[in-house]
């Protein structure tokens, strides 16, 4: 059998699964990146082998001015520790202290379609939100985050239901490259724990939370008390149901979602209750619903802010997780290499 198979073989199966996953700096963290990835870092550590990173290379795809990357590298590292990231367990690093990403990258590049680059919707989104700046890096960025993640050989990869299209391609791309040259990475897998991909709404109804769009619906890890309290009472609402049992339009049910995040079960069934009753005071909901809100994020912001004053401790974790990540990608390049006939 041979090195390559066995490696194969020991990577495919569930005791020893290897989960990678990431977040680019380009903004204050959120209650989408919590509930769709962080909660889930935050189990999976106890587990598997974990590789979470800072995606900044990804990050020069929107935003290329870099005064502001390292101040928003520290921040997503301090946030990812105080949402429960223990640096010990996982490896927590920054994506471009990893250099062997760059040449996987390289690799997958030969086997992605234009075709196939030009349909992804993200690419689609982001070449209408900077039409004068539709780089090739945002063309080929599903390929960068599959060499990120199969960089590890990881299987199982923590993300939010907006991810989904580029995890497929990640498969896609590890299906070309194990039939053309030989079974050296397994499929990826978006993975949640439960039975669907997370989509956190934002607060006005319209689309989901969002680092850089839609900010005033959209609850910061970094927001104070009053902050969210605000926030939250804007939500949009209106008179309330007219009949018994009626079906929720789309932005209640958008609020029903959030307090079901961080809410009691017991409260959750109170206003559900009192909407099919038609009994329902938004004003109360709403509250409520800050409150729980507060609750949750104000720890958080507050060990945040604490960790992000001690720049040499997040240095030392960067410099831990990428000798983690590093020595991980070396493996894999060193089968990649092999596979690919580059060695001479
Ligand atoms: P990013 O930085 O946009 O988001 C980080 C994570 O948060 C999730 N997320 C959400 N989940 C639920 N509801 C929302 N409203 C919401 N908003 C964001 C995202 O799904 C993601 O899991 N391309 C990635 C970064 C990346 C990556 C990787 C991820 C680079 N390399 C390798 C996984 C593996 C991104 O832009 O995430």
């Amino acid at each position: 059998m041979s090195r390559l198979y066995i490696y194969y073989i020991c990577f495919m199966s569930t005791e020893n699964a290897i989960v990678m996953s990431g977040i680019r700096p380009t903004g204050y963290l959120h209650l989408g990146n919590y509930f769709g990835a962080m909660r889930n870092y935050v189990k999976l550590q106890e587990k598997y082998t974990c590789f979470f990173m800072v995606a900044d290379l990804h990050a020069l795809t929107t935003h290329p001015d870099t005064k502001e990357l390292k101040s928003n590298v520290y921040r997503v590292i301090a946030e990812n520790i105080a949402c429960g990231i223990d640096p010990e367990k996982a490896a927590l690093y920054c994506q471009s202290h990893v250099h062997e990403t760059a040449e996987l990258y390289l690799y997958l590049n030969m086997l992605a379609y234009l075709g196939e680059l030009e349909k992804t919707t993200t690419f689609k989104d982001k070449a209408r939100l900077q039409p004068d700046n539709i780089n090739a890096g945002l063309l080929t960025y599903p390929v960068l985050q599959a060499a990120d993640i199969i960089l590890h050989r990881a299987t199982w990869v923590p993300v939010g239901k907006d991810q989904e299209q580029h995890l497929e391609m990640s498969r896609n791309f590890v299906k070309r490259f194990n039939h053309r040259y030989g079974n050296v990475f397994p499929e990826p897998m978006a993975y949640n724990f439960g039975d669907e991909l997370v989509k956190v709404p934002s607060l006005d109804g319209t689309g989901k939370m969002s680092k850089s769009e839609n900010q005033l619906a959209t609850i910061y890890l970094a927001d104070d008390d009053e902050l969210i309290r605000k926030k939250v009472m804007k939500a949009k609402t209106d008179g309330g149901p007219t009949e018994i049992n009626m079906p929720k339009p789309d932005y209640i049910e958008n609020i029903f979602q959030l307090m079901k995040l961080v809410s009691e079960q017991s409260t959750i069934d109170q206003f559900e209750k009192a909407y099919q009753e038609c009994t329902i005071r938004y004003g109360d909901m709403k509250k409520q619903l800050a409150e729980d809100m507060v609750t949750f994020i104000s720890p958080i912001r507050q060990k945040a802010i604490a960790i992000q004053q001690d720049e040499r401790y997040m240095q030392t974790i960067m410099e831990q997780g990428a000798e983690k990540a590093c020595a991980s990608a070396q493996k894999t390049m060193e089968l990649v290499r092999e596979a690919m006939g580059l060695v001479y």
